[in-house]
């Protein structure tokens, strides 16, 4: 079958299905094991407690499907793009690069570019970072005012939000300085960090794949400057994460606190390699290890697993059911886990500037909506918030649950008990909801009589029938967020490879950097170009007036 014939064919079942109720799908008593999968399988999982449950057996998909869309990935070439990618091909034909940030994660594997082996270089940099990591946990690298109590990690996009949203995870097994992150070029971010540090005490690493972007280097300046004032020597307090080694060196961090990756690594897809260094010296080299284990194991797992049996898959399959047959605009993640609560920011722009693109890799329009818009907070949180729009509102949000089945506070445990009746309750609020008949009699009860019963009764109807998935693990370990965080990426490249795009690139966010560089001179006073519209013209009088007065 065709590509096309098989979307048409998904078309017509997404008609055939549309009106059914996903509730009555578990009639067949076994729905709930044959549209679940597992990770990495039963016995493996008892041992490591690394074990994961995918369930999307609470959405609309059968048997038949589910079976176009395994079509579809493989009539798609999923399979010889996957291999391309770990085999090393440039499979970035926009930017002409290769995509082989799984390396990193698999310092003992063996990856060849162009015919040169890439391992050696990467190995030697994670050593190095190793042992700087436990310089500065073990007081072998101090500052001025002697051992270093806090790190600044200053980056924007994939040199942020990975490590900021890992190292909120890994809480509970931070024993080393504190993290802190900067990212914001507005001010009052780096104001705010600062404020409670110590420069005597701080270590600062400045995280940028290509050291030319501006709101990091701003920040990284702004940074020195704060330093300086208490410091005799702030360049020695500096580190650097760059693919940019002469960048680095003119901004005067001495080489051996430079540690680079190459051009291979995707900034959104960098946080196992140097990005991660803020990461590793807060829970130490080992459990990042353990960290990279996990990804690695996802990484095997994607490889070999048949496509009715992978995780990453299956993940992706059910976001393009969603997304472009369904055509659900947005998909909300909801992580049942208050240490989570960056995921949602991490993964729009790991999935949003991946896969929000419009120009299929031979350059024609897409024939699909690509995305979705990503978006989500930690439950229990969001029920009070924009659940109502979940449950009751006009369209429809599929939903992707993620809760850990114990948490690491063993003194509260209820209130972890509490959480996992929460997201149970949520999965199944959306597929069943609350027809008439009930809505009417609690209404009934609450004292309504007559046209009143029948209008207060319409409020308190759910349609039900919303579409949900469930990711469950045993704990938020390092081995486990790794594999979290591979799971993810895998399914971005799975859709857009699918998609027939190009999730490698990220085009879209140059042109506003190219006009915030030309529209800054006018903020200091510059003369404005005649041909500069109105609206803009306006904001720029309201800032100059309000200077003014
Ligand atoms: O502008 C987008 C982007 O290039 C992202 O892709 C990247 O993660 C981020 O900016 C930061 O880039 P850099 O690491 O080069 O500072």
């Amino acid at each position: 079958m065709t590509l096309s014939t098989i979307w048409d064919r998904l078309d017509a079942q997404a008609g055939r299905v549309s009106a059914r109720a996903i509730a009555t799908l578990f009639h067949d008593r076994n729905r709930a094991a044959a549209f679940s999968v597992r990770f990495p399988g039963p016995s493996a999982a008892a041992v490591h407690g690394e074990e994961m449950l995918f369930d999307f057996s609470k959405t609309n998909i059968d048997e038949d499907t589910l079976e176009l869309l395994i079509e579809l990935a493989i009539a798609a070439g999923v399979q010889a793009r996957r291999d391309a990618m770990f085999a090393g091909r440039r499979i970035n034909e926009t930017e002409g690069r290769a995509v082989l940030h799984t390396a990193l994660r698999n310092p003992e594997g063996k990856v060849a570019l162009d015919g040169q082996d890439v391992m050696p270089g990467l190995r030697e940099t994670l050593l190095r970072m190793r042992g700087f990591a436990r310089e500065v946990r073990g007081g072998g690298f101090v500052g001025q005012g002697g051992a270093i109590t806090d790190v600044v990690n200053i980056g924007i996009g994939g040199s942020d939000l990975g490590p900021a949203m890992a190292c909120l995870a890994l809480a509970p097994y931070h024993d080393g300085p504190r993290c802190h992150f900067i990212s914001n070029v507005d001010g009052a971010h780096a104001a705010d960090t600062l404020k409670d540090l110590d420069p005597e005490t701080t270590l600062v690493i400045v995280a940028s794949k290509t050291f030319t972007t501006i709101e990091t280097m701003t920040n990284a300046e702004t940074v020195r400057g704060w330093m300086a004032a208490r410091v005799s020597d702030p360049g020695a307090q500096f580190a650097a994460l760059s693919s940019a080694l002469d960048r680095t060196a003119d901004f005067g961090i001495a080489p051996e606190r430079v540690f680079g990756f190459e051009d291979w690594v995707g900034g959104r897809y960098s946080m196992w390699g140097p990005i991660g260094l803020s990461l590793m010296i807060a829970i130490g080299p080992e459990r990042f290890d353990d960290f990279l284990a996990g990804g690695a194991a996802m990484d095997a797992h994607f490889r070999s697993a048949p496509l009715r049996a992978n995780l990453p898959v299956l993940l992706a399959l059910v976001g393009i059911w969603h997304a472009q047959v369904l055509s659900h605009a947005t998909r909300a993640v909801l992580p049942y886990d208050q240490r989570l609560a960056r995921l949602p920011a991490y993964l729009q722009q790991l999935e949003m500037e991946s896969n929000g693109k419009s120009v299929t890799m031979s350059g024609q329009d897409v024939a699909r909506p690509t995305g979705p818009v990503v978006w989500g907070e930690p439950g229990t949180n969001g029920q009070h918030a924009f659940y109502q729009l979940i449950h009751q509102g006009t369209q429809v949000v599929p939903c992707e649950f993620l809760v850990a089945a114990k948490g690491h506070e063993p003194e509260l445990a209820h209130h972890h008990r509490l959480l996992l009746a929460n997201v149970l309750a949520q999965s199944k609020a959306l597929m069943e909801g609350r027809g008439i008949e009930a809505a009417r009699a609690i209404a009934e009860k609450a004292g309504f009589v007559g046209d009143e019963l029948d209008r207060q009764a319409r409020h308190r109807v759910f349609p039900g029938n919303r579409p949900s998935t469930t990711l469950i693990y045993p704990r938020l370990t390092p081995r486990m967020l790794g594999q979290i965080v591979a799971l993810y990426e895998h399914r971005v490249f799975t859709e857009g490879v699918i998609l027939g795009i190009n999730s490698f690139d990220q085009w879209g966010v140059e042109l506003g950097k190219e006009l915030a560089r030309s529209l800054e001179p006018l903020l200091a006073g510059g003369a404005r170009p005649e041909a500069l519209d109105g609206s803009t013209a306006q904001l720029l009088d309201f800032v100059a007036a309000v200077r003014l007065s």
